[in-house]
């Protein structure tokens, strides 16, 4: 079973760059439900509301800090989780 199920037509996605990585995201997705279900989330694994109260999903877009739940990619961003190894980054 997954935890999220996508709405969003198969055939509409954003490319963007998470941790240095190139993926391709359904477009209208929350940028925390994309790096959930990619199973990439980063200091995002931490995220408690998914409504933007918490600030447990913070991650950088184009180096400004974004909440991910908040965010939902256009395409071209560059994403920075900030703590592969699951700790919080520096900006929090
Ligand atoms: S999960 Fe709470 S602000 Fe994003």
């Amino acid at each position: 079973m997954t935890a999220f199920r996508s709405i969003v037509s198969p055939d509409k996605h954003v490319t963007l760059t998470v941790d240095g990585k190139s993926v391709t995201a359904p477009r209208g997705q929350s940028l925390l439900a994309f790096l959930l279900a990619a199973g990439m989330p980063g200091a995002a694994a931490d995220f408690h509301c998914a409504i933007g109260q918490c600030q447990r999903c913070l991650v950088r877009v184009d180096g400004k800090v974004r909440a991910a739940c908040l965010t939902v990619p256009q395409g071209g961003e560059t994403i920075d989780t900030g703590a592969p190894d699951g700790r919080s980054p520096a900006w929090i």
